[in-house]
């Protein structure tokens, strides 16, 4: 009890060393460069220079383990892209209705596992829980916006989205009980491509977004009174130090982007197992008689993992 006592404090600072490394520029979000999809096979990898992340505990063999992983998810993220390309090139908001039915499903589904891993006592840190939540919330409110403007509006477009966010769940379930590494390295790769897809119609479309108003779920979302779920999913951030301001509809698809960017940086610091910290989370001092940070937490990484250290250990369950 006590070494898990111990072990747990020491992910704990690890957790607040990794959260000051992940702040970046608070008057500007950029996202990171960690992967290229369109280079694949050259460059593969969660980290800068296609280097895995955390590569200081990988050795030989998980490295990889590792690019074998993001080969198979870049491979896959550029497929669907070049489908979206060939039926989307210049319906923008029919592509971004698909991309934010789409966006959601990875943090459902992880939620659905980790819900899993929690009834039966295996893998417990309610950090994970809330800030997946908050990300799909933040996702659903980007759906909202493109059904407000209209990219809802053929059924063929409902019906491709529907479908492929039903296939797209029961495959990142499966991908993250058997590795959470590459589902969130997968997630990154998808959220990638949609900070650079609102990224590049900003740019080609300013003058004509700056005449045009703001949907009204925008402007309740970004600026409504209650922003503890929007704070709660960026990560890297502390809360209260983003607040949109949105005049019309340049402003709410920047702010989107800018979403799009804070998820990259969330799922590539999930990439590293337990190193996931809610912004509202205050860090534990060992000083201080704090019950929350001395109860041990259940840990093990997929459900391979999960089951083994059940079996081996009666006790985890009951933790
Ligand atoms: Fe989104
Ligand atoms: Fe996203």
């Amino acid at each position: 009890m006590h070494r898990d006592w111990g072990t747990d404090v020491l992910q704990r600072k690890s957790s607040r060393v990794r959260a000051t490394l992940l702040k970046e520029n608070e008057e500007e979000v950029v996202v990171e460069k960690s992967f290229a999809p369109k280079s694949f096979p050259g460059n593969v990898g969660g980290g800068n220079n296609g280097e895995p992340p955390d590569n200081s505990s990988s050795n030989g063999l998980e490295k990889w383990v590792i690019k074998i992983e993001q080969s198979v998810n870049i491979f896959l993220t550029d497929s669907v892209i070049k489908i979206l390309d060939t039926l989307y090139h210049d319906r923008h908001y029919a592509r971004f209705f698909v991309l934010e039915t789409i966006a959601r499903v990875p943090y459902f589904a992880f939620i659905s596992v980790l819900h899993l891993y929690e009834s039966f006592g295996w893998w417990r840190r309610a950090d994970y829980l809330k800030v997946h939540f908050a990300e799909s919330w933040n996702e659903m409110h980007h759906l909202l916006i493109m059904e407000e403007l209209g990219g809802n509006a053929w059924w063929f477009d409902r019906f491709l989205a529907q479908h492929i966010a039903v296939f797209y769940y029961f495959m990142t379930v499966s991908m993250y009980a058997l590795s959470p590494r590459m589902a969130y390295h997968f997630s990154e790769c998808v959220e990638h491509h949609a900070y650079e897809t609102y990224d590049k119609f900003i740019k080609d479309q300013e003058a004509e977004l700056k005449k045009l108003p703001a949907p009204k779920i925008a402007v309740s979302y970004y600026t409504g009174g209650d922003l503890y779920l929007f704070d709660e999913f960026q990560t890297s951030r502390e809360p209260n130090t983003r607040r949109p301001k949105i005049d019309n509809l340049y402003d709410v698809f920047m702010n989107i982007r800018d979403d799009e960017a804070e998820h990259c940086k969330t799922m590539k610091a999930c990439q590293t197992h337990g190193s996931l910290r809610s912004p509202h989370t205050n860090p534990c001092d060992e000083s201080e008689d704090d019950p929350g940070c001395s109860v041990p937490q259940a840990d093990c990484v997929g459900i391979v993992d999960c089951i083994t250290k059940s079996v081996a250990d009666p006790n985890v369950g009951r933790r």
